[in-house]
């Protein structure tokens, strides 16, 4: 049995958490969601990585056995590697690989916020797998606000993925990565966009299928049941609420509120 931290700017890491959960009912896992300081998106990579930086020690010192970065914008500025012993993981490489996997025409389409997009991290993952592919990215800082405001299936979250997704979809794109923790919540309105010729690659699970080969499997814990701690640096009534909506069915064993200053 593994101790896993699994953290985020926010709830949206929510979607990572639950595939994870799911997939590893035999590991407990922590999830830190940095609500006080959200968005990460539209920050500078300095203070991403400072951010990112601090929750990962403070991961460490809760006695972690692995860290999974769930934000796609932490994930474009650190980079996988141990620390102090500790394996931690991002989305970047699971995401890249299964879009180049995915993809026939190999022209591939990335969604993420400004950070991550202009990281360029995505399209250099790609094209270093697949040095023929054709890149097209597109920031979308609009959708996280929608998400956080649980505007998921609203007319106007549909004419803002629209407008966003119209442009990029000139290039016949085969594959789109949705590179923001926060994307999978809007799946539908994006694939309905898209249309039925476009997967949608969500780095989510895609890390939870890499982690397979990772994580020991369920026989590793025996007996107790699998335990769930959420922690956010800041939480409003709206924002727990939206959070053990976005983790439903799955439930926290615990809520709490943690200063990491
Ligand atoms: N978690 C961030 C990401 O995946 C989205 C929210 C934010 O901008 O902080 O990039």
């Amino acid at each position: 049995m593994a101790l896993i931290g699994v953290f985020d700017s926010g709830i949206g890491g929510l979607t990572v958490l639950k595939v994870l959960a799911l997939e590893f009912p035999a590991h407990d896992f922590i999830y830190l969601g940095d609500t006080a300081r959200l968005p990460y998106g539209t920050k500078s990579a300095a203070t991403i990585r400072k951010y990112s930086e601090q929750i990962i020690e403070n991961l460490i010192h809760q006695k972690v056995d692995a860290i999974v970065i769930a934000c796609n914008s932490a994930s474009s500025q650190v980079p996988e590697k141990s620390w102090n012993g500790i394996p931690v993981f991002n989305v970047i490489g699971p995401g890249s690989r299964l879009a180049v996997q995915k993809t026939i025409s190999k022209r591939i389409g990335v969604l993420g916020t400004r950070a991550t997009i202009a990281s360029d991290i995505y399209a250099h993952r790609i094209q270093n797998l697949m040095p023929e592919a054709q890149v097209f990215s597109q920031s979308c800082p609009l959708f996280v606000p929608l998400v956080e405001e649980a505007w998921i299936e609203d007319p106007i979250s549909n004419l803002i993925v629209y407008r966003y997704l119209q442009p990029l979809l000139q290039n016949n794109i085969d594959t789109l990565v949705l590179g923001c923790t926060h994307y999978p919540l809007l799946k539908s309105a994006i694939q309905r966009t898209c249309g039925s010729s476009v997967e949608l690659i969500d780095s989510g699970s895609a890390i939870a299928e890499e982690m397979k080969s990772i994580l020991p499997g369920e026989s590793a814990k025996s007996g107790s049941e699998q335990k769930i701690k959420f922690l956010a640096t800041d939480l409003s009534p709206h924002t727990q609420a939206w959070a053990e909506q976005v983790f439903a069915p799955l439930e926290f064993d615990s809520i709490e509120i943690m200063d990491l200053v």
